[in-house]
């Protein structure tokens, strides 16, 4: 019988663990990964380097990560589902995979990543909808060694090119299209447009969804169905050693280039496994849902790699919240008797605004847990979704985290902690919170609000970002040396409960998708008509926050030409990062708000777009006062 993974039952047994997190590290976590298949045990359980950035966890093990999701699954839980498929049309058939044949699917797609000149070690990058090839092929890259990088498909076409060629990818896995509600989007297309800057890519596996016409390239395109036809059912694992990289994800921080940040191994799987399993408390039998895309970190984590290294059943959603109707999710979740699910504020604020029979004509009885991720919940979305969907029986979970901390840092753990709305609530085992003020001091007691960083290393932190640790080392451990620094704002209330307030550094987080205001004005820059802009976030009813543009145009624009130049601002975002990063607001302005030393009052101009325009604070030390006074009347 392998050993059974320890699970937190009372909230005794988790403070209990958590002070055994904090007192003895490394004898906690020794304990909490000895059930693992290891090929070889490690030889030190932390190498901790919170000034430099090189922490180093369970150094020394021989692993691979897909044995632990499936492998060791099959004897006793060969049978049982593993991944189901909902398709975006409800007509159309579900997949549904026991742990046997997704093994199965996972060895076959492995092989063909062979076959195709895959080695240990290189990058492949993942275009893909939210299909099972997309969660079979992340595992089958895991299975050989090779790296995976999942793009988002809803990014463009010189934003693919940006990270394949940061990550100098030699393959790239796509489809020929996917379905996106009522839309149809041709991937293949996308990825091909890409492809002419990246020339590290000599590999293009397509996988067969639309049953689209594509062009395929000779020599360096491929489908996948003709490469999977002859390939063993079977595939061996690489041994990874526990450092060795596991994923690269791109993400937005305040510089203007998205970086790579860099999980590996065996401190992942440990993460990914012992937060899955403590903060959902997901039983035998239960049917788990997270929403989210695997093109971010909580598709990553939890929808891929935490249920299948606990041996749940997950299920993955190709379509969106209101196709064909704002009812979807909870048809969903009664059609497959889910039990836990796990989705964004703003998808439960998106539905809020839709009549209150979309969702109470669904029974939703099966429903037992709910969570909440990637920002701040909001106080009436919470008792919307606590009232509504859980119908008051359900505990709603508010876990915090980031791409960066790779799974869950602060969150009840669902029936077993107390919880308060809108709060997070407490670390978890191994997580150890401090509230620093402006000078790095760390704030003692409750009741006091300041920047959240991380004191002491934990299994699923970030490594490095890829091909360049020194930005890594600036942006997370360099701020307060000794601490990893998150970039959120938080509050401790006077219960020791975290509220999260949101960041405060030059990230904006649109409906849950980070975007450095760089990004986004670099972007901009790339219009014909813009000479300079400046972005700012501003709240935003649905999306937490909206994207507000101030851009100055090499020309005066006549009143009448507006919409046109705005029209091909939008435009050159599209091409330049994706819809998803289209400003909500863009206004033309003569001149920005500087300061004599040139640099953008960003104060103002987020006082500007919040509306907030009566209290502007000191602009006395402005180059130009007059400007602010033509931005407030001009305001969207
Ligand atoms: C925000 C998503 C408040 C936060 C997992 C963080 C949250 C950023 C919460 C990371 C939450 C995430 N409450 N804010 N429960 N969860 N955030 O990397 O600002 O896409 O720094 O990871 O989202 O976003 P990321």
């Amino acid at each position: 019988m392998p050993l059974q993974h320890p699970r937190i039952h009372t909230f005794d047994d988790y403070q209990d663990a958590w002070r055994r997190s904090a007192e003895n590290p490394e004898q906690f976590w020794a304990g909490v990964a000895e059930p693992f298949t290891w090929r070889r045990k490690w030889t030190s359980v932390l190498k901790a380097d919170l000034v430099g950035g090189h922490n180093e966890w369970f150094s020394g093990a021989k692993l691979n990560i897909t044995e632990n999701c499936l492998d060791r699954h099959l004897t006793t839980r060969g049978n049982k589902l593993a991944l189901i498929w909902e398709p975006n049309d409800p007509k159309t058939r579900q997949i549904r995979y026991t742990y046997r044949e997704l093994h199965q699917q996972v060895c076959m797609f492995a092989n063909v990543l062979l076959n195709n000149g895959v080695e240990k070690g290189d990058r492949v990058c993942l275009y893909m909808p939210m299909i099972p090839q997309l969660a079979i092929a992340v595992l089958a890259c895991a299975r050989i060694g090779a790296v995976h990088s999942v793009v988002f498909a809803g990014f463009s076409a010189t934003a693919i090119a940006d990270r394949v060629n940061d990550a100098q990818a030699s393959v790239v896995l796509t489809s020929d299209g996917l379905n996106r509600g009522p839309k149809q989007i041709p991937v293949k297309r996308v990825v091909d447009e890409a492809l002419e800057s990246c020339p590290s890519v000599r590999r293009v596996i397509v996988v067969e969804h639309l049953g689209w016409p594509v062009q395929m390239l000779e020599g360096r395109d491929v489908w996948y169905h003709d490469e999977a036809r002859d390939v063993s059912k079977t595939c061996p694992a690489e041994e990874m050693d526990a450092e060795d990289m596991l994923f690269i994800l791109y993400t937005s921080g305040s510089t203007g280039k998205p970086k790579g940040v860099v999980h590996t191994t065996a401190g992942y799987m440990v993460w990914a496994d012992y937060t899955f399993r403590n903060v959902f408390q997901v039983r035998e039998n239960d049917i788990y849902w997270c929403t989210a895309d695997v093109g971010w970190v909580t598709g990553h984590t939890y929808l891929l790699y935490g249920p299948l290294l606990s041996g749940a059943s997950t299920l993955m959603f190709e379509g969106i919240p209101t196709y064909p109707d704002a009812g979807r999710f909870w048809e969903v979740i009664d059609k497959h008797g889910v039990n836990v699910f796990y989705t964004a504020p703003t998808a439960i604020r998106s539905l809020m605004t839709t009549p209150l029979d979309n969702v109470l004509s669904y029974s939703l009885d099966s429903l037992r847990i709910l969570g909440s991720v990637g920002e701040p919940i909001n106080e009436e979305a919470w008792h919307w979704y606590h009232t509504h969907v859980g119908k008051g029986r359900c505990p709603v979970i508010d876990t915090w985290w980031q791409t960066e901390t790779g799974g869950i840092m602060i969150s009840a753990l669902a029936g077993v902690s107390p919880i308060k709305p809108a709060h997070a609530g407490q670390p978890l085992p191994g997580v150890q919170p401090v509230l620093l003020d402006q000078e790095g001091r760390e704030l003692e007691g409750n009741d006091v609000e300041g920047y959240l960083a991380i004191k002491a290393p934990w299994p699923g932190m970030i490594r490095t970002t890829y091909g360049d640790h020194e930005r890594a080392r600036q942006t997370y451990f360099g701020v307060y040396p000794g601490y990893y620094f998150t970039g959120d704002g938080a509050r401790r209330d006077h219960d020791g409960l975290y509220r999260i307030i949101g960041r405060v550094d030059d990230v904006i987080n649109v409906s849950g998708h980070r975007f450095g205001t760089a990004e986004i004005e670099n972007a901009l820059n790339e219009n014909d008509y813009v000479v300079e802009s400046a972005v700012v976030g501003y709240p935003h009813d649905v999306k937490g926050q909206g994207i507000y543009a101030f851009v100055i145009c090499n020309k005066p624009v006549a009143e009448g030409e507006k919409a046109r130049v705005e029209a091909s601002i939008i435009e050159t975002i599209v091409a330049q990062i994706g819809k998803i990063a289209k400003p909500d607001k863009i206004q033309i302005v003569s001149g920005l708000p500087k300061t004599r030393s040139g640099k953008i009052m960003r104060r103002i101009l987020r006082k500007v777009a919040e509306g907030e325009t009566s209290n502007l604070g000191d602009t006395t030390t402005l180059l130009d006062p007059g400007v602010v006074d033509e931005i407030i009347r001009g305001r969207k």
